[in-house]
């Protein structure tokens, strides 16, 4: 199966809520209904994709159907508490995650995560976080085999709920500095600015600069 993953656009919003909708269904259907069991209309998948920024959704497509999808987004979902997880500058957090039922386990989703690790490593981030639902139809098991390690178990709003994090060591790359201005240097993670009167460096977008060795 060739598969080819792109950022999602406007003009994908309708078919990525049918993806929704058809795995919510899916999934009612095997294990009962539950916290699983809403779709995602077009509007709100058109609303997540607003502001590019904080915000991404990723898509694989096979043969230009759009058969699995994630979101990646600087804010964290209500559900989710950053006490139980590692320390982190910039950690994102994953939500939507979707493989249509025709194309579950046959390795979509394994090929769709490391695409967003990619994504989240360029972006740049240093952790990735979420929450699975803890029952038989979370996903859990899939982000353990995929190399997420669990740092909680949680109840929230009755619902239980795994929390599982990714986290992303800095490339040998990132130490990669060209000079291209007196006072301005620009990094793998973007533009770094000299502080006045010191050596030292700083993110221009402000934040911490993380060096790798
Ligand atoms: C969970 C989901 C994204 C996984 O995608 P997928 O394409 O089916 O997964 P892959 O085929 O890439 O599987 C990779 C590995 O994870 C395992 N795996 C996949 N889904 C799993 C699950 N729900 N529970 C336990 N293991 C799972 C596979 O068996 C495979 O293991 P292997 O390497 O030993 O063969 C997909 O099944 C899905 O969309 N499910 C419904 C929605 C959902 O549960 N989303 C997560 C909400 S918390």
């Amino acid at each position: 199966m060739k598969l080819v993953f792109a950022a999602a656009t406007n003009s994908d919003a309708a078919a990525l809520a049918a993806l929704h909708t058809a795995v919510a269904e899916d999934l009612t259907r095997r294990f009962g209904p539950g916290g699983w069991s809403s779709g995602q209309t077009e509007r709100g998948v058109l609303s997540e994709m607003r502001k590019p920024k904080f915000s991404r959704i990723v898509m694989a497509r096979c043969q230009r159907r759009i058969i699995g999808a994630l979101r990646l987004a600087t804010k964290k979902p209500w559900a989710i508490n950053t006490a139980h997880f590692t320390p982190a500058c910039r950690p994102l957090y994953l939500t939507g995650m979707a493989v249509h039922p025709d194309f579950q386990r046959q390795g979509v989703g394994r090929l769709l995560m490391k695409e967003a690790e990619a994504v989240a490593r360029a972006w740049p981030a240093d952790a990735i976080r979420l929450d699975a639902f803890d029952a038989k139809a979370g996903g859990g098991g899939f982000y353990a085999k995929y190399g997420f390690r669990e740092v909680a178990r949680v109840t929230y709003k009755k619902c239980p709920l795994v929390y599982f994090e990714l986290t992303l060591p800095p490339a040998a790359g990132d130490l990669e500095i060209d000079v291209i201005q007196d006072k301005c240097l620009r990094g793998k993670g973007g533009l770094l600015r000299k502080v006045r009167g010191s050596s030292a460096l700083r993110p221009a977008g402000g934040g911490v600069l993380m060096i790798a060795v």
